[in-house]
């Protein structure tokens, strides 16, 4: 199959671009290093795919560089766009509202047009659990969405995936919405409370906690990079959630990191604007429909994620 990734040198583009190259497909990556976070750590995620194999790339910005895209996906001719390039982060939107909807939602507008004129079949979206907001139905099926979300990133995404969907039907691309459950691993994008905690506990620091009473569905890279694969070669569309079905509190995470970092010492405030208090996916429509089923417990990932910062000090510190 003929792939395009967007977003392809980010954390879970990298890792799903291993596989899509593992797995013999003709891949395109689109990245335009965008410094939300380094743009020489997008660098070294992008090396990381190389070592699997060969890719074409193009560093192109999805809202800047239309025409010079519009090229691109003509000669590429894709059968399947996975449209992961987004600014990611709750914190970051509350302050930077704007450039949301020119990253989160305007350069999806170009990358379903350029998709959809290119004559691509399939459009892969990366939306958030972040869309649930802080509904009182718990674990979340993806009917749940409302639109009542308490951050600008998740309107961002909410309405990214309206107009999934409208582009979808003008240009009968058949649609899948991933939303994604708080994800981490190996590479863990920095600004991420799992990934910037183990980076704290290396330096001796202590650990910045936003309120004890939240909690989280943390999903390991392994199982998203999986159930994305699936949903990329499935026959069946739609929208599902792909998380891990079970909630991590703030004290069992501690707890966890505890095990590796035995002296871990904690400065608790108050939880943070914008953040939902707790999320859970309901994942067994993806189940049933893809046969995704998440297999990294919280325990395990979080072994491989320390032993990956541990043994990668120079790119982590
Ligand atoms: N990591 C998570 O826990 C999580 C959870 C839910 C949803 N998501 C979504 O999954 C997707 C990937 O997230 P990630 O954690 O890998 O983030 P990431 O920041 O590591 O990757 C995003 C990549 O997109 C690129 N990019 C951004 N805007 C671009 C543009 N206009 N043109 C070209 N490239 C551009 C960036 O340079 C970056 O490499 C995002 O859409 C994010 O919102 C992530």
């Amino acid at each position: 199959m003929k792939i395009i990734v967007t977003g392809g040198a980010g954390f879970i583009g990298s890792h799903l671009s291993r596989k899509l190259i593992e797995e013999k497909h003709d891949l395109l990556i689109i990245d335009s290093f965008h410094p939300y976070y380094s743009p020489e750590r997008k660098k070294m995620q992008l090396s990381f795919v190389r070592e699997i194999g060969s890719f074409r790339f193009a560093q192109k910005d999805l809202l800047l560089d239309e025409e010079d895209l519009q090229e691109v996906f003509h000669e590429f001719k894709g059968d399947c766009v996975v449209h992961l390039a987004a600014i990611p982060g709750v914190s970051h939107s509350l302050s930077a509202p704007h450039e949301y909807v020119d990253y989160d939602i305007k350069a999806t507008i170009n990358t379903l047009r350029m998709a959809g004129e290119s004559g691509v079949s399939k459009f892969v979206f990366a939306s958030s659990s972040s869309v649930y907001g802080n509904t009182d139905h718990k674990p979340s099926r993806e009917e749940d969405a409302t639109g009542s979300v308490v951050s600008p990133y998740a309107a961002a995404k909410y309405s990214a995936e309206s107009f999934c969907k409208a582009y979808a039907s003008i240009y009968g691309m058949e649609l899948t919405i991933l939303r994604f459950f708080t994800v981490y691993g190996p590479w863990g994008r920095p600004d991420m409370a799992i990934y910037s905690f183990i980076k704290k506990l290396m330096n001796g620091q202590e650990l910045p906690i936003f309120g004890l009473e939240n909690t989280r569905d943390y999903t390991y890279i392994d199982d998203i990079v999986d159930g994305t694969y699936k949903a990329i070669g499935s026959d069946e569309s739609g929208t599902f959630n792909l998380g891990n079905g079970s909630p991590i509190s703030m004290d069992r995470l501690i707890s966890e990191l505890k095990r590796h970092f035995p002296s871990l010492n904690l400065n608790v405030t108050d939880r943070r604007l914008g953040d939902v208090t707790s999320t859970c996916a309901d994942f067994s429509k993806a189940n049933e429909v893809l046969g995704y089923s998440p297999m990294v417990s919280f325990e395990e990932g979080i072994r491989r994620t320390v032993q990956w910062m541990r043994e990668h000090e120079e790119i982590v510190l």
